[in-house]
């Protein structure tokens, strides 16, 4: 009697951790969980791993529960036989054998099946979209609309789309838990991934194949819209881009913008050509910078223009160390670009 509470007293802060730590995984929200699936992709990957969870479960229980049974049944007592040990049980031999055989099948045949059926060409009609993976960044370019943006997907819901995966320099892995799965993104080569996502929202999802400094300021967005809204947001992009009034801080700051060195590195339709960082054409349309890892707002914009590499490790973009009355030019007409 006195051994065993000194057991359970010994146990105990290990226990309590065990169901702290049990409890705290209860907490929400969790952004990038991938068992609330909201899409085809993801419902069948969802499903392949609760069909396994439970074969996983029940060899579980059963090996644990012999094991158990074993303990106690032939635990040591004083004055008891030594137990007979069993040899060349031909029933035994073939259950274990033939067990885990036929649990491999069923494991096996819902996994090809799924594997079959998520790498299937897309069907004509799809939404085409290309993904290029950057140091820390996502491009997305919409061939068939004519849009070119960073980080922020935009598709409609319920409908099939497609994208065409490469990278710019190292191996990235595009990763949306609740829609679009996780597939690397390898230079010279192209990969895909075909889904339908079925509700509405906006949804998180990071680079998850270690790429370097910034591997985790890679981050992404996609927003999940109704028909209406996505038709808008690509009119949107497809408009050139917001013209400043003469005598303005934004026309100060375009004219600064074209004569800088922003230009060497990015696109804003009719000012610049550069190809090295995101376009800009409507940057202001976008609710994060940098990999969708700050607020896209004057406040971040100021310090990222100033101070990228101190705010993102790593950052192609250099320290630009603009005088003050440029950089709020600039900024402001960033910002104007809706
Ligand atoms: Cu890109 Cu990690």
């Amino acid at each position: 009697m006195h051994r065993h509470y000194r057991l359970i007293q010994r146990c105990l802060p290990g226990l309590l951790l065990l169901g702290l730590l049990a409890v705290g995984a209860c907490a929400g929200p969790f952004p990038q969980t991938t068992l609330h699936p909201k899409s085809d992709l993801g419902f069948a990957i969802d499903h392949l791993f609760t069909g396994i969870f439970a074969w996983a479960t029940a060899v579980f229980v059963v090996v644990e529960g012999l094991l158990v049974y074993a303990l106690i049944r032939f635990r040591a007592k004083p004055g008891a036989p030594v137990p007979h040990p069993t040899h060349g049980h031909t029933a035994l031999e073939i259950t274990w054998t033939l067990a885990p055989v036929l649990i491999l099948v069923m494991v096996a045949v819902p996994t090809i099946r799924t594997i079959f059926a998520t790498q299937a060409p897309a069907p004509a009609g799809s939404l085409k979209v290309e993904v290029i993976g950057h140091q820390w960044w996502w491009e997305y370019r919409y061939p068939d609309l004519g849009v070119v943006t960073a980080n922020e997907l935009h598709i409609p819901v319920g409908k099939t789309i497609a994208l065409d995966m490469t990278s710019n320099d190292v191996i990235h892995s595009f990763w949306i838990p609740a829609i679009a799965a996780k597939r690397d993104v390898v230079p010279g080569h192209v990969n895909h991934i075909v889904f339908k996502a079925d509700t509405l929202g906006e949804y998180m999802g990071q680079c998850a194949e270690f790429c370097g400094d910034s591997h985790a300021n890679m981050r992404l967005r996609a927003f999940v819209e109704t028909d209406s809204a996505f038709n808008a947001w690509v009119a949107n992009q497809k408009q050139p881009p917001v013209d400043p009034k003469p005598n303005t801080i934004q026309a100060t700051g375009k004219d600064d913008f074209a004569h800088g060195a922003c230009i060497a590195c990015h696109t804003i339709q009719g000012v610049s050509a550069g190809m090295i960082g995101p376009n800009l054409t409507h940057l202001a349309s976008r609710t994060t910078i940098a990999g969708a890892t700050f607020p896209d707002d004057s406040i971040d914009l100021i310090q990222w223009v100033n101070h990228a590499p101190s705010r993102k490790p790593g950052a192609v973009m250099m320290d630009m160390n603009l005088p003050q009355a440029n950089l709020q030019a600039i900024v402001a007409y960033l910002m104007s670009l809706k």
